[in-house]
């Protein structure tokens, strides 16, 4: 048993859905939650900048003593997750190789599709990941406007509805069979999403994937804890009032008091 907690961080509040999946499948798990959104949105980063942020942030999770960390954000877990691992200590867990494992156990097909930020789908880290997993029809596509609507709310109207209509033209009529939702925000438009690509498409939400990856990595390592109720503690790197507002609706919860302003300042050493 190990009451140490688990350090999850993303480029703003997208991530949150991650935690909530975490907080569902193991409650008695203390997490510590990092929101870099003073420097969101990282999708349109150069892969230098988000590896030097994605280390920034580890080690900031670090220093609250955490025993592993996930990578909730899709972005960085496909630029830096490699360089985590060789540069830290305890297990990191990036929902990109989770999402992939999952993909493949569901499509029945072999087509796979994967939506993202510009700069995870320019990475190809997905493509290189579902590849060496035997995939050969793989299908993907940015959607940049997903992540400034689910921000806004603006999740189940027309103008998301519109939107999804022309991203998701690629993948219908059969052209894929399962579809990776490859970023923190889509998992808020999963029904719109849903909707446009019909019945036949199975949609993978990374953070359901993650959460069961981490479980399965804690038993293993004999890392998980197993009393109590886990305490959640948010940090955020900018005005912890947006966060706040924003948060709760993709935490599914208030986030009240536990809100606090992360100062990344002494971590950026090179
Ligand atoms: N968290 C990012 C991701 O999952 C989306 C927001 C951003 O571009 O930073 O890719």
């Amino acid at each position: 048993m190990d009451k140490r907690p688990v350090g999850i961080f993303d480029s703003g509040i997208g991530g949150l859905t991650v935690l909530h999946e975490i907080g569902l499948l193991l409650p008695r798990e203390n997490l510590v939650y990092l929101g870099d959104t003073a420097r969101v949105p990282y999708g349109t980063k150069s892969t230098d900048t988000i590896i030097r942020y994605s280390v920034e942030n580890t080690r900031f999770l670090m220093s609250k003593d955490v025993k592993a960390v996930v990578v909730a954000c899709n972005t960085a877990s496909a630029a830096a997750g490699d360089v985590l691992r060789k540069s830290f200590d305890v297990p990191i867990l990036g929902v990109i190789e989770a999402g992939v494992e999952e993909a493949v156990g569901r499509s029945k097909s072999g087509k796979i599709g994967v939506i993202g930020t510009a700069g995870t789908i320019q990475s190809g880290k997905y493509e290189a990941l579902l590849r060496g997993s035997g995939v050969t029809k793989i299908i993907s596509a940015p959607c940049p406007l997903f992540v400034p609507l689910a921000e806004e709310g603006w999740t189940d109207n027309k103008v998301a509805e519109e939107v999804a209509k022309i991203y998701l033209e690629p993948f219908l009529n059969g052209a894929v069979d399962t579809l990776i939702l490859g970023c923190t925000h889509y998992p808020l438009l999963e029904k719109i999403i849903g909707k446009v690509c019909g019945g036949g498409v199975a949609l993978i939400n990374s953070a359901n994937a993650i959460a069961r990856k981490l479980s399965d990595r804690l038993s293993a390592s004999a890392l998980q804890n197993d009393s109590g109720a886990g305490e959640r503690k948010f940090y955020f790197t900018d005005s912890i009032e947006r966060a706040r507002a924003v948060g709760s609706r993709f935490l599914g919860e208030n986030m009240d008091s536990r809100v606090q302003l992360a100062d990344l300042s002494e971590f950026s050493r090179h």
